[in-house]
């Protein structure tokens, strides 16, 4: 039995000479002892993290090119400080990585989260162009979308938070929703916000296309009125399948436009090709897409664009989602 133990021990001392596992015990006297020690550590090789493992605020943990750490079933690694992930460096995320809320995941190499693991993101994720995050695993924002940056691939799930409700508005993420069952105050907003008109003129400039906005910002009484017309022309059944009630519309938030023609013919032209091709790059989405009535409530209007910043329009056109889908709230 003590001869047992001592090849046992033996023969894992060599696997860690070789540089190719920290085992529970090594993990803790290598990676722990260098992260304390110093203000960097580098990964340059395979390494395994098989218990917890914190990295200390201040302090940064790179992933290297040529660098792979796995962090295994039951392992939790906690960043108080930051971790990076240089290109061509990959975690393999089994057990859990914690984002506190001072502390920033920067990958622009691979992170895969297996189906047992996932990312639980407090702090700022920023998945730089050449970054990928994927696997079946999940990354729960706790708190906002817009601590993402985002200009690689994201194919993991991310899980967005519950729905918060306030002044009367309601917040994913801390992104506002507006649709059949979330509404807006009768005295809520006053015209398109400055930033979605910026992205507007930005994004008609590059497309070299006319797009005219056929219909910006609408009160909540320019919206009761909106719905009554369609409504006395086309009965009350068929105008909810394309005009909301007054407090339900997107063009109430000042985040919502309608560009060029408000004819699914639109989106057969050039423009309405490139619209839907490049609004995200804009900050923009294509809020009703075709055939995701059944999860919209409305038909599909290749004209109604609603911006959301360009990091997350990026997030959700990748996603293949409507936005309903994207917030978790369909
Ligand atoms: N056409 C969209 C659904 C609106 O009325 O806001
Ligand atoms: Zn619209």
């Amino acid at each position: 039995m003590k001869l047992l133990t001592r090849i046992f021990a033996l023969s894992l001392a060599v696997i860690c000479m070789m540089g190719i596992t920290i085992s529970a015990s090594a993990a803790k006297s290598t990676l722990l002892s260098k992260l304390s020690s110093k203000s960097v550590t580098n990964i340059t090789s395979a390494r395994t993290i098989k218990q917890d493992l914190v990295v200390d605020e201040g302090k940064t943990l790179y992933v290297r090119n040529g660098g792979v750490l796995y962090v295994n079933t039951g392992a939790t690694l906690t960043l108080k400080g930051d971790m990076k992930i240089a290109n061509g460096g990959a975690v393999y995320v089994r057990g859990n990585i914690i984002v506190n809320d001072s502390s920033l995941l920067s990958c622009s190499g691979k992170i895969k989260i297996l189906s047992s693991g996932s990312v639980k993101l407090d702090g700022r994720l920023w998945v730089n162009a050449t970054g990928n995050i994927n696997g079946k695993g999940k990354i729960y924002v706790n708190d906002s979308f817009s601590d993402i940056r985002y200009r690689g691939r994201i194919t993991a799930k991310l899980v967005a938070p519950k729905p918060v409700r306030m002044n009367g508005a309601t917040y994913v993420g801390g992104i506002l929703i507006v649709n059949k069952q979330y509404s807006l105050p009768e005295n809520y907003g006053s015209g398109l916000t400055d930033e979605a008109y910026n992205a507007y003129t930005k994004m008609k400039k590059a497309s070299g296309h006319n797009m005219s906005i056929v219909s910006g910002f609408r009160s909540y009484q320019k919206q009761q009125n909106t719905f009554n017309y369609w409504c006395n022309k086309d009965g009350y059944d068929k105008a909810v399948t394309y005009s909301a009630l007054p407090g339900h519309s997107e063009h109430q938030t000042g985040l919502a436009m309608d560009i060029t023609s408000l004819s699914q013919t639109y989106a057969n032209t050039a423009e309405g090709k490139w619209l839907a091709a490049n609004c995200h790059k804009y900050g923009f989405i294509i809020r009703y897409p075709k055939g995701k009535t059944e999860i919209t409530g409305y038909i599909y209007e290749p004209w109604h664009i609603r911006y959301l910043g360009t990091d997350i329009a990026k997030m959700v056109y990748d996603s293949g989602l409507t936005l309903e889908e994207f917030l978790g709230v369909a």
